[in-house]
């Protein structure tokens, strides 16, 4: 039996208290629906800048009365520490998921970029050291590793930041690492490399490259490759981030506390690959997509050139074992953006 599913039982046999920042975005959406159907009891806070109330009308179409019954909503933003401090009482494990995602939104507000992300974050360092809770695990990013060139990317050597986003997900790292040796405040931090799936908003200026094609493919528009088509991701389907906080909120192995791990797959797909795949799938269903051509043009600022996550580190320390292929994931997805887009 996987680590995971011996944790998910001993979940549903002794239920704890969650506490999920975000949780109206797409990852902590998708947190919480893997949370409520193991019966778990789930704080959920978001102030819906960038996340949105159909998220989690989905996820109450998805579990039983039940299980919504132990979800509570507090509408509040992580930059005011007493909504932070009123969400951690009495929580056993924290996913800290708030903060303003983007490069590009960070190069054109690195001011509010770094409220959301990096005050915001230490409230909610504070408020969960305060409240006592047993584990805080939180979102970093692949971004950390900006300039460093080695592929493929393992947690000790990190580059230089090529964007303000990528700051704030760096600091977050450095805060954690200081309340670890001043407080003793155990944290666990993920890297995530380009998580897709459900949920995942296709909308906006800001919207990531996976839901913005296939919104773009279903609704007959011009989609945009970056660059020449060879810049490379790890990407990495919602699953398996969701397997990774699960993990690494569970894990009592002191060795693996108070570290960074990456959350990816181990495979690199270029975009023009990931073009392919995602017409691929869309065209099954929309024949007339078959022949879309993608539009090359210039790369854009801040984007590192390639990405390829080491995975070890995950693999060994919290016995994370990603259940999805990048094929696999977009098979799940092409679903999900297939029924919305027909909606
Ligand atoms: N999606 C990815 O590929 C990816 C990659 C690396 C890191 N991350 C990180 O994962 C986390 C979740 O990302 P996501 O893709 O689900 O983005 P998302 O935008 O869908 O979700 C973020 C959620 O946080 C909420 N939020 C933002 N600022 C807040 C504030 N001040 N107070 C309260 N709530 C606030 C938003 O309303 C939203 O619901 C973020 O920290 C992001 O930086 C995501």
């Amino acid at each position: 039996m996987s680590r995971y599913t011996k944790q998910q039982k001993l979940l549903q046999q002794q239920p704890k208290a969650w506490l999920i920042t975000g949780v109206g975005g797409f990852i902590g959406s998708n947190l919480l629906e893997t949370l409520l159907k193991l019966d778990q009891r789930v704080v959920g806070l978001d102030n819906f800048s960038t996340g949105h109330h159909h998220n989690l009308d989905e996820v109450r179409s998805r579990v039983d009365a039940g299980q919504w019954q132990r979800f509570q909503l507090l509408e509040g933003d992580i930059r005011e520490l007493e909504r932070c401090q009123a969400a951690c009482e009495g929580v056993d494990y924290v996913l800290h998921q708030a903060a303003l995602g983007s490069v590009p939104r960070s190069i054109e507000d690195p001011i509010t970029t770094n409220e959301n992300n990096i005050s915001g974050f230490l409230n909610m360092l504070v408020a969960a050291r305060d409240a006592g809770v047993t584990r805080f695990v939180y979102a970093a990013s692949s971004s950390t590793y900006g300039d460093h060139p080695d592929l493929p990317k393992v947690e000790e050597k990190i580059g230089n930041p090529l964007s303000p986003y990528a700051v704030t997900k760096l600091v977050n790292e450095l805060y954690a690492q200081v309340f670890a040796r001043t407080y003793g405040f155990a944290t666990i931090g993920l890297r995530y490399f380009n998580i897709f799936g459900q949920r995942q908003d296709p909308e906006g200026a800001y919207a990531a490259v996976i839901p913005k094609w296939f919104g773009g493919l279903l609704q007959g528009e011009k989609v945009f490759i970056n660059g020449d088509g060879e810049t490379s991701r790890d990407f990495c389907f919602i699953e398996n981030c969701v397997q990774a906080n699960i993990l690494a909120a569970t894990v009592t192995d002191q060795e693996a506390l108070n570290q960074t791990y990456n959350v990816a797959c181990g495979a690199r797909t270029s975009l023009t690959t990931l073009f392919e795949l995602i017409r691929e799938r869309v065209a099954v269903r929309r024949p007339e997509v078959a022949a879309a051509q993608a539009v090359y043009r210039d790369f854009r600022a801040g984007d590192v050139r390639h990405s390829l996550a080491d995975i070890s580190k995950a693999e060994q320390l919290l016995g994370y074992a990603p259940a999805y292929s990048v094929r696999q994931g977009l098979d799940k997805a092409s679903g999900w953006y297939l029924e919305k887009f027909s909606q």
